[in-house]
């Protein structure tokens, strides 16, 4: 056989079709589906307490959950990006990223300014914009644009009775 008879892998074999992942917030009844993808990581992964249904991101891929993640906001300016899982068989195609994209947008939306994660994916936050925290190994830490200021209130209207009183 010559070189040019050699099949390409793309006559040879049909197209990888790449997942297309939508990223949507979880809705009532997807608990079961969030728990059992955290549960497949026990040795990386808290398993209890979690962050409440409703903090939760999913992703799905032709109808099925394959990714989670959720935003548990402490406070007006701080939140934790934890609970980040994606099953096996889809990872490596940017669902991650994904994820943590729509809960950084959520933030911003919520004008929360400080981010945290506490994760072993080091290079996987750093590429979306966290960085080292103090001496911290594990947390890495976003600072958030500031939110624009206010439109400036109108001066108030001059007052006939502003002078000194002169008793
Ligand atoms: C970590 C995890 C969520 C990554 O999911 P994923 O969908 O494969 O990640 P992505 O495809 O979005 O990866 C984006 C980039 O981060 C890198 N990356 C992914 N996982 C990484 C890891 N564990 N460490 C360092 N870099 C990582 C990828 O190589 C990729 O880089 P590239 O853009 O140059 O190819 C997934 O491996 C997982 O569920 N692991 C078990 C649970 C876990 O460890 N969760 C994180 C703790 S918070």
């Amino acid at each position: 056989m010559s070189a040019s008879d050699t099949p390409t892998p793309a006559a040879s074999e049909p197209p990888v079709r790449p997942a297309k992942s939508v990223v949507r917030p979880a809705k009532e009844g997807e608990w079961k589906a969030i728990r059992g993808l955290i549960a497949l990581f026990p040795n990386k992964l808290v398993q209890s307490p979690l962050p409440k249904l409703n903090h939760f991101f999913v992703a799905e891929v032709d109808g099925q959950i394959v990714g989670c993640c959720a935003l548990d906001i402490y406070s007006r300016r701080m939140a934790e990006i934890r609970s980040l899982s994606v099953r096996p068989e889809f990872q490596g195609r940017g669902i991650a990223t994904q994820l943590i994209e729509a809960c950084v947008k959520y933030a911003k939306r919520r004008r929360i300014r400080e981010l945290i994660t506490i994760t072993s994916s080091l290079g996987l936050f750093e590429k979306v914009g966290f960085g080292p925290f103090k001496s911290e190994r594990l947390a890495l830490f976003r600072q958030l644009e500031a939110p624009p200021p206010p439109p400036e209130a109108p001066p108030p209207p001059p007052c006939e009775d502003d002078g000194p009183r002169l008793s």
